[in-house]
Formats: C-alpha cells, structure tokens, sequence
C-alpha cells in the first residue's frame, strides 16, 4: 500500500503591506527646500518646536498660505485659524514630490487590491520635522487614515531609524522563549535604516516611533497621511445631512 505523503502548509496571516521608493530628484530637493524649511521653523508658533527630548513637526498651521495678505511661508505660518496642515500642497517647491507620493499611494492601493486612480487619494495632513540630536518621536498611529508615510529630505543610514511595533506581538509570543532566533515570526519590532530620498508608505494603524537622535546631523523629515478623497455623490449627501442639522 502506497504512504500518504504529509503535507504541512504555513499559512501567513494578516500580512502587512508597506511600499518603499526612492525619488530621483532627492538630492536636487535637498538643496532647494531647507532654506524654506529653516525659514518656516524660525516663524512657527506651534509647540512643536525642537527639544532634545521630544519631537518636532512644523508648518501643522498653514491657513491662508497663498492669500494676497500673505505671500510668503512665514507670514502664513502666524495666522491664527487652523485649516489644515497641507506642507505638501502649500509649497510650490514640492509639488513633483506630491504627485511622487500620490503615485505611491496608488501603487498601495492597487498592492491591496483597491484599483483607484490618482484623483481618488488625497493628502489629510503633511508637515516637516528636523530631528535633532537626542530628538525622539514615542510610539504612535495616524488613525483614522488608510497610508501614511515618511520621506526623508535628509538622511543617511546612521540616523535615528523608524521603529515599527508588531502588535500581534501583544502576547509577547514567541518571545517569551529564548529558544527563538530572531525572524519576521518573533521580531517584536523592525527598523528602517533612513536615507535620503526614500519615501515609505504604511498602513496608518501600524505604530511606529522614531529612536533618539545620538549624533548632530540634522535629520530632517516629510510625513504625510493620505486617504480616499469622496466621491461627488458622497459629498453632496455629506452637505445635505450637515445642512439637514443647522
Ligand atoms: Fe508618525
């Protein structure tokens, strides 16, 4: 009689999609944009200022950018009305990068099986960081959002990385036992070595955090969240019910 022969499958769940590109014009980006951003940060108001033991993000008040009584990124920076923090669409100098990311964004998309053009995504916040030596940024999600992302203006591997966390890893399983070598089963956590021009892009529920700065080099950030822009059906019910309510 013939053996059966055994057949053991390892089925991986709950897989976790990232994309991770590298923008071409990077280093050209470098150049032109940190006299912006160091402009900006020296007018911002916020309270995110650099602290050697916090994080910073500036341009999250850009309301009225644009407008003829403010032209410039400073002035736009002390308007007092939040409307948004839109970095990406606020500064003429970024535009390729946005349509970069944008592109980005539909490549997760169509990764996950959501085939939807470029005009469906829109950015829900954008804004600059510069990380400094003994700046840290503790463990987070952008919730609610679909993808959020990092691209790093500069960078070099040696820099404060992005951390991830696995939460599956709730249990602390298999970790728990040493008997494991680490392995994308039992890792707890991953890190991303920064660069410049690499761009990821990550679910907006997954934490993340970024280790503390040790060296002096300025390590300096765009993060962004992008979801599905509403359909015109989908504003229009959305204005009826507001108006239905006033
Ligand atoms: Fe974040």
């Amino acid at each position: 009689m013939k053996k059966e022969k055994v057949v053991y499958e390892t089925l991986d769940l709950f897989p976790v999609p990232m994309i991770r590109v590298k923008y071409p014009k990077a280093q050209s980006l470098r150049k032109i944009i940190k006299p912006i951003f160091y402009d900006m940060e020296n007018h911002d108001k916020t309270n995110f200022k650099y602290s050697a033991n916090s994080h910073t993000s500036y341009a999250t008040n850009l309301a009225g950018y644009g407008a003829k009584d403010k032209p410039n990124y400073s002035s736009a920076l002390e308007s007092t009305h939040w409307a948004g923090h839109e970095l990406l669409s606020a500064i003429p100098e970024l535009k390729d990068l946005r349509n970069f990311i944008l592109q980005a964004g539909i490549q997760a998309n169509r990764f996950i099986g959501i085939d939807r053009n470029v005009e469906s995504l829109m950015f829900q916040g954008s804004w600059f960081s510069i990380n400094r030596k003994y700046g840290y940024h503790g463990y987070h999600s952008h919730m609610p959002g679909l993808w959020s992302g990092v691209y790093y203006v500069q960078a070099v591997n040696e820099d404060s990385a992005i951390t991830f966390l696995d939460t599956n890893k709730k249990h602390n399983w298999p970790s728990a036992y040493s008997m494991f070598s680490e392995n994308p089963y039992s890792a707890p956590s991953v890190c991303i070595p920064p660069e410049t021009g690499m761009l990821i892009i990550f679910p907006s529920w997954l934490e993340h955090g970024v280790e503390q700065q040790m060296d002096d080099r300025e390590r300096i950030t765009i993060s962004f969240n992008l979801n599905p822009k509403p359909s015109t059906e989908q504003m229009q019910t959305q204005k009826e019910r507001v108006e239905a309510l006033s």
